[in-house]
């Protein structure tokens, strides 16, 4: 049985509980908050037997196999390190660093601790996008020409000082959910050869919405990531033999449309929980297989992500107070 600890007791570390208890051979046996009572009623209603009122507590307990880290982007690096360095192994929220410096500096303290260390890019691992992936390798759809993804969502009425739209955590759509779209078009289409993007910027200085064009030798990407509407979330990948959209909200998607020389067929592939079930199997196969990286999430592929984000910020001037 594989021994989870969360630190950071916030939203996703509620969502991630809930699939970690549909998922066999992992159970959650720690929670460190800065508040130790909030530790003590997060563990309470998952079960877990240990709380702790900080995070060093937990990175230096005995109490865990691996730690997943749910704090906002700019703790990611160095609470990811901190465990790494108490020789825990780490599934690290996305963006998994601010910055390449940041990516670097992580994947250096896993190697030299020879811990397991992935981001916790969840939508690699949903059962659609696999599928997609292999039909998209196996060159069902043909020669992709045109790959579309978005994400968006109005976040305009929170709280100004909350990680998305304060710049001193990072926020702006393009870390949060801009990431997405990003690694739809990375994990279909690989490196682009040039992007061009523009922003728009809000008072408080984050980045409010980005238009992406990635482009390839043979296609194009059009990507999108806001805070200031929503969006249907529809992706579609589209070849010279046929397309598929990948059904809504793609990036925690339960199936697809293949569509080919105007024949349509619906595929409703499923998904346990609300999909981080197949993230944290991810990490549980590895763990047992005695691996330090993912084949299907590596460091590397962390490493170009972050690479891919960083000349987006370039080019349209996202720059967060702190760097
Ligand atoms: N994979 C996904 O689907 C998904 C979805 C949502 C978010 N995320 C990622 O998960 C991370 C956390 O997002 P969230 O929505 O869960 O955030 P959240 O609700 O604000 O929770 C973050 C938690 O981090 C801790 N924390 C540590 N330092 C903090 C600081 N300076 N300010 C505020 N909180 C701090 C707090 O826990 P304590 O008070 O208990 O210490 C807080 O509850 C983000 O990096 C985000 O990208 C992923």
């Amino acid at each position: 049985m594989i021994k989870w600890g969360i630190v950071g007791a916030g939203n996703i570390a509620h969502s991630f509980s809930k699939d970690l208890a549909l998922v066999i051979g992992g159970e959650l046996t720690a929670v460190a908050s800065r508040d130790l009572d909030k530790a003590r009623s997060f563990a309470n209603e998952y079960g877990a037997p240990n709380a702790f009122g900080s995070y060093e507590e937990l990175f230096t307990s005995n109490t865990v196999d691996v730690i997943y880290i749910a704090t906002p982007h700019t703790t990611h690096a160095e609470l990811s390190i901190a465990a790494m360095k108490a020789g825990k192994n780490v599934l690290c929220e996305k963006p998994v660093g601010v910055n390449k410096g940041e990516v670097e500096a992580m994947i250096k303290v896993a190697k030299e601790n020879n811990v397991f260390f992935m981001e916790a890019l969840w939508t690699r691992f949903n059962p659609t996008i696999k599928k997609v992936k292999e039909l998209v390798d196996n060159g069902t759809i043909g020669d992709i020409g045109y790959l579309h993804a978005d994400f968006a969502f109005y976040a305009l009425d929170r709280d100004e000082n909350g990680r998305l739209l304060n710049p001193a955590l990072a926020g702006g759509s393009l870390l949060d959910i801009g990431i997405y779209p990003i690694f739809l078009s990375y994990l279909m289409l690989g490196r682009p050869k040039d992007i061009k993007a523009t922003a728009n910027f809000y008072k408080t200085g984050v980045e409010v919405q980005i238009s992406m064009i990635f482009n390839y030798e043979k296609a194009q990407a059009i990507l999108y990531s806001g805070l200031n509407s929503n969006s249907e979330m529809k992706a579609e990948i589209a070849g010279s033999k046929g397309s598929i959209f990948v059904h809504p909200r793609w990036h925690e998607t339960s199936g697809y449309t293949l569509e080919i020389n105007g024949d349509s067929s619906v595929v409703e592939v499923g998904k346990v929980g609300k999909g981080y079930t197949y993230e944290i199997e991810e990490v549980h196969k590895c763990l047992n297989a005695g691996k330090t990286e993912s084949d299907l999430w590596s460091h590397q592929n962390s490493r170009d992500l972050i690479e891919i984000m960083d000349t987006v910020r370039s080019k349209t001037g996202i720059v967060f107070p702190f760097e």
